[in-house]
């Protein structure tokens, strides 16, 4: 067996070390150097790695993505460890109350923070296209009334797809803007929409002199019969915060979907639909949910023990908390439990918080919780500060998609300019019956 290809060039290191990492196939005696670039291996460098000739080369196995870098990304840093979050290099907490969840959009999608103009174009292109057409409402209409409505969303936003054929030419950059425009602009409409089905309420058409949020929160609860709705701009600024805080994730389950989605150049309507899918989960952001719930079924604090016997027994899990990529305390629950003081000033204490943060406490100095390095993400404190905003539990994981969108979006962009990116196919290795044959039919 040969030893494998050379070192690529710029491997050297000025220390005379190479940056590369050598392998010895133990069942052929071969050698092969194979580059680390960036702190990882190609793992199509391993595909020369043959127990013989026919031999179709070594893979990697990697379950659920714990260990596999699927792009490039110039979006969004995350430090588990040292619990960093940052978008295009602006750490969360500068972002957060300091920059408007448009401008977060904005920066996320096209790489840096919009200046005067670009910001009133920005704004101008969102507000235009925040209404719908009138068949997404007759769609809409036909959903039962106890429909869900993330599932209302996820189906309103594959549909759009059939309103906007010209989106399908996704290499126009033109046309992916206006696409870009028409999602960010129309998802807080058909959120709000959803929600007013549900409760069989006329639905509010999007008043384009109000802020995102203060647009949203009039959509949702202005009375049909008054002609504004005016938030209380505390409450507005607050949800526009939380909107920053869910903006992005790097590679999480929804984005990788949206990436995936999108890599076989479906259009961007029916690629975030799946993506909106895949948050609906209660593992992803369907855990804000969940954590209420979880919070309300045991309703008083004596009953934390044991609902924390019953996670450590494997029985449930204990939801909002644990991170596949945070060991360290997620920075977004440290910055959403300093909103819910503002917004609780406005709207009175929401109880399960006290709830909340005596589950914290125990979970947090409990072993299991400590040798697993599970701490509270995103999701244990959002729920409560949407309670106390007025919002119901099942709206809660389209809260969180609406914001969402715009980092989807970013992934989608920075995936189609990518050359080196390709339709998502994984390998799998095969555990079924070898070759099997169907029994002649008896005459
Ligand atoms: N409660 C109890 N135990 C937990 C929890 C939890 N919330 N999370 C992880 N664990 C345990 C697992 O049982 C496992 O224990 P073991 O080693 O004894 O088997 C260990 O911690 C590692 O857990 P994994 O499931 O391997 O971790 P993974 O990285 O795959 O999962 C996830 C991460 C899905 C977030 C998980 O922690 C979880 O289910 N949390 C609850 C749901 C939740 O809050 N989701 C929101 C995530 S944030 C977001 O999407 C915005």
């Amino acid at each position: 067996m040969p030893t494998g290809k050379k070192p690529a060039e710029g491997t050297e290191k000025r220390s005379g070390r190479r940056s590369s990492l050598t392998v010895r196939d133990n069942r052929t005696g071969g050698e092969y150097e194979i580059p680390i670039e960036r702190g990882a291996i190609r793992a199509l460098d391993l595909r020369q790695i043959k127990a013989s000739e026919t031999d179709f080369g070594l893979l990697s196995y990697d379950p659920s993505f714990q260990n596999t870098a699927a792009c490039q990304s110039g979006i969004t840093f995350i430090d588990g460890d040292a619990g960093l979050l940052r978008y295009r290099g602006y750490p969360i907490e500068e972002l957060a109350g300091r920059k408007s969840y448009l401008e977060v959009a904005y920066l996320l999608i096209y790489g840096r923070l919009p200046g005067r103009t670009e910001l009133a174009n920005w704004l101008h292109n969102i507000t235009y296209h925040t209404m719908v057409h009138e068949n997404v409402k007759k769609f809409m209409d036909g959903f039962h009334h106890d429909a869900h409505p993330m599932g209302m969303v996820v189906s309103t936003l594959a549909a759009l797809s059939t309103f906007y054929p010209e989106a399908k030419q996704i290499h126009d950059s033109e046309i992916r803007q206006r696409q870009i425009h028409r999602l960010v602009g129309k998802i807080p409409t058909i959120a709000s929409f959803a929600y007013r089905h549900s409760l069989g309420m006329s639905y509010i058409y999007p008043d384009n002199d109000l802020s995102y949020t203060a647009n949203f929160l009039a959509m949702m609860y202005r009375p049909s019969w008054t002609a504004r709705y005016d938030s209380d701009p505390v409450l507005s600024k607050a949800l526009d915060t939380m909107f920053v805080l869910h903006a992005d994730h790097e590679q999480n389950c929804s984005t990788s979907t949206m990436r995936t989605v999108g890599s076989s150049l479906a259009d961007p309507y029916v690629a975030s639909a799946a993506a909106a899918a895949a948050l609906y989960g209660p593992l992803h952001g369907g855990a804000n949910e969940e954590v209420v719930r979880m919070l309300q079924e045991i309703g008083t604090k004596d009953k934390v023990p044991q609902l924390i016997r019953q996670v450590k027994a494997g029985k449930r899990r204990l939801m909002g908390f644990g991170h596949r990529i945070y060991k360290n305390y997620d920075p977004r629950a440290r910055l959403i439990k300093e909103a819910a003081e503002s917004v609780f000033a406005i709207t009175g204490k929401n109880k399960l918080i006290d709830l909340a943060l005596a589950l914290e406490k125990v979970a947090l100095s409990d072993d299991y919780f400590i040798k697993r390095r599970l701490y509270p993400n995103v999701d244990f404190y959002s729920g409560i500060i949407y309670q106390a905003m007025g919002f119901p539990t099942d709206i809660f994981p389209v809260l969180f998609a609406i914001p969402r969108m715009s980092g989807w979006l970013a992934h989608w962009q920075e995936m189609l300019m990518d050359q080196e990116q390709k339709i998502t196919r994984p390998r799998q290795i095969y555990t079924g019956p070898r070759e099997r044959h169907v029994p002649e039919e008896a005459t």
